[in-house]
């Protein structure tokens, strides 16, 4: 489709409602749920968990809010491996397909895994981690890839009731190593090596870097994936085939208290340290499930696919426990989308006749890029939904989702959330809500967002500011792993202790609808990923010729935003373009290959008030290639003209 046709429909403000077709079977085709949630939100609450959840003892309690802190079915018990597994199973559809198992290498063959079956591998790997010393509360680390193992893993520990920490298979040893160690981890479970685009990424390698720095790491369990050869610690390292196969194929689910933490999960913030995020079982496990069926629309028969990686958030909520707690069928691909070619998902979706398919705008970019001959040449007629999340989502890029992938008879759902959120926030209900190209549309119901001032008043109707939640939902995350003062601090101050503060830009329009404007701190968003400014500018002074560094972030018409760096060196070091690429690569190995910075820019001097800050909003406004706002409070006001022509002179050169 050309570019023209593109803006006629956004000049024309154009509507999509819920195509004909779709709204008449949807799971929700009214506005009840709004309603019930609006009328009596503890009811609405208990309602859908008694509903959606196996408990061993139902919950009679539903919010109890002591801002900023809440607890959500504090009275209930559970275990969510029971109720993601032997539920399904005891209820007869143990042969129902959880996983399609789809390697990356084309030619392996792929694997089938039911109910029964995966329930079987929780117990026996749950046996194994036992057997390691886990227990109740022992928090457990896992760096894998898309393998199955990584859901049986986290089942496991929810077994037994130990916290998992997955920590995303793309990270450095030092990134792997310093969540490890703040967290606690006693155990880590990991694999030889795991595949991407071809490659054989050495995880095996990188954990024993990483356990090194994390003296509470005590055991590793490791599955065998590409058959390398590694090096096994003797009395630490323990093979998975030995450990786990010989287990039995029963283990008792330890019922747990609704509040028990399920997992922590890392995200990035505007300080070096990571932070993590604590998610509880009852709740996170109910808003999870409701949010997947409301905003999917999974239905019995459906062939899921969330195509994002376990390692992040997306994969906790939308393909191990929302899924599964739901009984759902999904697609569990290893690799690169790219590989071998950019129409493996377009094949993937014909072979297995996806019915929902949830992705991120900066891959729809990347699509697009190749060609729509890729999706062109398969039948994608088996899709009935398309979803969106990580990043707000050029219209562009929507209309070509809609009409190319979907045809122009499947709902988009763009839907915005955080890590510390749990789940999906705002988002059409695809059989009720007109979709807007761009927007998130509404808050889900029982959310309430608002976007508000620096006052926190709320601002007009198209007028941008802050969005913030005004009360909590099940999902919320509780604290931040042993820093509850940060978790006070960063989200619950600046609007008061009952305003969850989200840290992004939004404005609503005259119809409620949401748009999403991105971070307004130093975080950006790479590739739907975040990334703390901070963390980049630390990596870049430990390298020996760095005195001192600045990170911001350009626009970048694939990843959405792209870090871009300025550093001073030291004295003996010379600048030099070789330099700079080693310094590239250098944030590439210690934060990991997302991280890598279009260019390291060497400068004469970064930009200071007379504070000595660096100011931020000057090298964003150089980066994003805006006219340069009020310069007179530096210290001294020639430096930006230098950096901002070399600036100039790299993205000339990258466009
Ligand atoms: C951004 C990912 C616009 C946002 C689930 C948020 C979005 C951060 C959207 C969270 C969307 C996520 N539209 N922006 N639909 N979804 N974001 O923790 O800035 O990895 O704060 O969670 O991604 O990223 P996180």
């Amino acid at each position: 489709m050309s570019d023209e046709s593109i803006d006629v429909l956004l000049s024309e403000g154009r509507t999509f409602p819920p195509p004909p077709g779709f709204r008449e079977r949807a799971l929700i085709g009214d506005t009840s749920l709004y309603d019930h949630a609006e009328r009596d939100l503890d009811g609405f609450w208990l309602d859908q968990t008694r509903r959606l959840v196996g408990w061993f003892q139902e919950p009679e309690t539903a919010l109890e809010w002591e801002p900023p802190h809440c607890t959500w079915f504090r009275d209930g018990r559970l275990n969510a491996s029971h109720s993601c597994l032997d539920r399904h199973v005891e209820a007869g559809r143990g042969d129902r397909i959880a996983y399609h198992f789809v390697p990356e290498d084309p030619d392996e063959p792929h694997r089938a895994i039911s109910y029964a079956e995966l329930l079987e591998q929780v117990c026996r790997t749950a046996g194994a981690l036992r057997e390691l010393g886990v227990g109740k509360g022992d928090v457990v680390g896992i760096y894998m890839g898309m393998v199955p193992e990584l859901p049986v893993a986290m089942l496991a520990c929810a077994r037994i009731g130990a916290p998992h920490v997955v920590v995303f298979g793309g990270f450095s040893s030092a990134s792997l190593g310093e969540r490890l160690e703040g967290t606690g981890a006693r155990l880590l479970v990991t694999q030889d090596e795991a595949w991407r685009k071809g490659a054989a990424i050495p995880l095996k390698a990188i954990a024993d870097e990483a356990a090194e720095l994390a003296p509470s790491v005590q055991g590793m369990l490791v599955l065998r994936r590409t058959g390398a050869d590694v090096t096994m610690r003797e009395g630490r390292d323990h093979w998975w085939h030995d450990a786990v196969e010989r287990q039995a194929a029963t283990f008792e689910a330890e019922p747990v208290e609704a509040e028990h933490t399920l997992f922590c999960l890392h995200t990035s913030g505007t300080t070096a340290k990571p932070k993590a995020a604590v998610h509880t079982t009852g709740g996170y496990l109910t808003y999870a499930s409701a949010t997947h069926r409301w905003v999917f629309d999974i239905q019995d028969g459906d062939v899921w696919w969330c195509a994002a990686d376990v390692g992040w958030v997306t994969g906790h909520s939308y393909i191990v426990y929302g899924p599964l707690n739901n009984g759902a069928t999904s697609v569990l691909y290893e690799g690169d989308p790219m590989h071998p070619s950019p129409a493996r998902h377009w094949q993937i979706i014909e072979r297995y006749q996806v019915t929902q398919y949830y992705t991120a705008p900066t891959l729809i970019r990347a699509f697009i890029k190749a060609g729509s001959e890729h999706p062109e040449a398969h039948d994608l007629s088996s899709l009935r939904l398309l979803g969106t999340v990580g990043e707000p989502i050029n219209p562009e890029a929507w209309v070509w989702y809609w009409k190319t992938i979907g045809g122009g008879r499947c709902p988009v759902v763009d839907t915005w959330w955080q890590t510390e959120t749990g789940g999906i926030m705002i988002a059409p209900l695809p059989g009720v809500t007109t979709a807007k190209p761009g927007s998130a549309t509404r808050p889900l119901p029982g959310i309430r967002a608002e976007v508000v001032d620096d006052q926190g008043n709320p601002v007009a109707a198209g007028r941008g500011g802050y969005l913030v939640l005004r009360r909590p939902w099940p999902g919320i995350f509780r604290t931040l792993y042993d820093d509850d003062a940060r978790y006070v601090g960063n989200y619950f101050e600046r609007f008061g202790p009952e305003t969850y503060f989200a840290g992004d830009g939004a404005r609503v329009d005259e119809d409620g609808c949401f748009w999403l404007l991105g971070r307004i701190d130093d975080v950006m968003n790479v590739s739907g990923h975040r990334l703390s400014t901070i963390e980049l500018e630390s990596a870049l002074v430990e390298h020996p010729a760095v005195a001192e560094a600045a990170a911001t972030a350009a626009p970048d018409a694939l990843t959405g935003q792209t870090p871009l760096c300025f550093v001073l060196l030291r004295s003996g070091y010379e600048p030099s373009d070789q330099l700079a690429a080693e310094l590239r690569d250098w944030i590439g190995e210690k934060i990991g290959k997302i991280a890598r910075p279009k260019a390291v820019i060497i400068v004469s001097d970064l930009p200071k008030t007379r504070s000595g800050k660096i100011m931020r909003r000057l090298l964003r406004d150089i980066a994003e290639g805006h006219e340069l706002g009020d310069t007179t409070t530096l210290r001294d006001p020639a430096v930006v003209e230098e950096i901002k022509q070399k600036a100039d002179e790299v993205l000339a050169a990258s466009r």
